[in-house]
């Protein structure tokens, strides 16, 4: 079976990392029957360039049509003063919107060597390996009515409207059940029930879908504000968290930073499930595109060696071989070697190439 992977490379350092990321599939392929065919196009201020668009209607149906795509970063100060249909972020909007890519997993986790790194101390992040589930086309960003109105009375108001409806909960806790099923087997479920009538829907729909496809899975649930208090006291209590656009948005962001640097961090957008169970699929970095250091091969290659380790599990379930290509990064990280977005005293120092380099000596070694 011939798997297809859409690179869209994008700008700065993201034809950098992506190339890293097109040996480490080239590995899997030459050492571990992987069979994937790459194609390459361009997203971003580069296909404005090209093209007067920040992506092409072909380049959008190859992404649909592909099982997984990866992308690296879009934008930098060049493209800041083209029309908006070509800037940069336009078109990972589109691609976005058009694979309906409504459930976003961005994972925390704690490689052994750089648990001194983290703000916390090293026997609370030592370890950690959280996943949260954040619910991205929905909720309180796009709910209507979204306005300021003039009062008339010298005051203005500004409105934003929480809404989800059953079966846009359903199917990001769908996702979530799925995920903890190839994990620990364990959801919290986290909202606001005591003050939101979303939240109890949500609480409820969870709660409901639970009980009749997965009373496998640990189900628990909290409210946001104490997740945000016990993501920091105890973070190692989580497995998998699922939870809507908002809260998500902001207990991500928590979560990605107990561990370190943007330079280390991968994402994963997952679309919804078509007839025939093909879901579309996006594995990115965290970070953008890095202007101060586009071109200087110094950019860390690993957020986006680790987003094709979730391709591997979550598109592809590869597990074992996901869980190998962790593991020679934690390998590379545990022989010292760092990019300087993660040098730590007393370590080596090496750029781009060289990371990717050592992730494929040690891929050869753990094999
Ligand atoms: P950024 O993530 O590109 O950079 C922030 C800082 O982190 C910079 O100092 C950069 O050198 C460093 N950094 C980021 N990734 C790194 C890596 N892999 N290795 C080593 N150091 C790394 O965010 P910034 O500067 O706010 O945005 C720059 C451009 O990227 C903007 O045009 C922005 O719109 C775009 N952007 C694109 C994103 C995407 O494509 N998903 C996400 C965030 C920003
Ligand atoms: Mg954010």
């Amino acid at each position: 079976m011939t798997r297809n992977i859409l690179i869209v490379a994008g700008d700065g350092i993201g034809p950098e990392v992506m190339g890293e990321v097109e040996r480490v599939i080239g590995w899997f392929n030459d050492n571990r029957k992987f069979d994937a065919k790459i194609e390459n196009e361009l997203v971003g201020g580069c296909c404005y360039d090209a093209h007067g668009v920040a992506v092409t209607d072909e380049t959008v149906e190859k992404a649909k049509r592909a099982d997984a795509v990866m992308l690296g970063a879009v934008g930098g100060p060049k493209w800041d003063n083209v029309p908006y249909e070509g800037r940069p972020e336009a078109g990972l909007l589109r691609l976005r919107k058009d694979l309906e890519l409504f459930a976003n997993l961005r994972p925390a986790l704690c490689f052994a060597a750089l648990a001194d790194a983290s703000s916390l101390k090293r026997e609370i992040v030592e370890g950690l390996d959280i996943m949260i589930v954040r619910e991205l086309t929905g909720g309180v960003y796009f709910g209507e009515p979204k306005e300021i109105t003039d009062l008339g009375n010298g005051e203005r108001r500004g409105v934003d409207t929480q809404v989800y409806t059953t079966s846009e909960i359903r199917r990001i806790a769908e996702v979530a059940f799925d995920l903890a099923k190839k994990r620990d087997n364990r959801v919290m479920s986290v909202e606001k029930r005591n003050v939101m009538k979303s939240g109890v829907l949500w609480y409820e729909e969870v709660k409901t879908l639970h009980g009749e496809k997965f009373s496998d899975v640990k189900l628990e649930h909290m409210l946001a504000d104490n997740c945000a208090m016990q993501l920091v006291r105890n973070p190692k209590q989580f497995d998998v968290i699922v939870t809507d656009n908002l809260f998500g948005d902001v207990l991500s962001d928590i979560a990605s930073m107990l561990t370190g640097s943007l330079g280390m961090l991968p994402s994963a957008s997952l679309g919804a499930k078509d007839a025939s169970g093909k879901a579309c699929a996006m594995y990115e970095p965290v970070h953008g595109s890095a202007p101060d250091i586009a071109g200087t091969g110094a950019a860390n290659p690993i957020a986006s060696i680790l987003s094709f380790a979730m391709a591997l599990r979550y598109t592809f379930e590869l597990g074992a071989d996901a869980d190998l290509l962790e593991k020679a990064v934690d390998k590379v990280l545990a022989d010292g070697l760092r990019t300087g977005d993660i040098m730590q005293p007393g370590m080596k120092k090496v750029g781009t190439k060289e990371m990717g380099d050592a992730i494929l000596a040690a891929l050869a070694k753990l094999n």
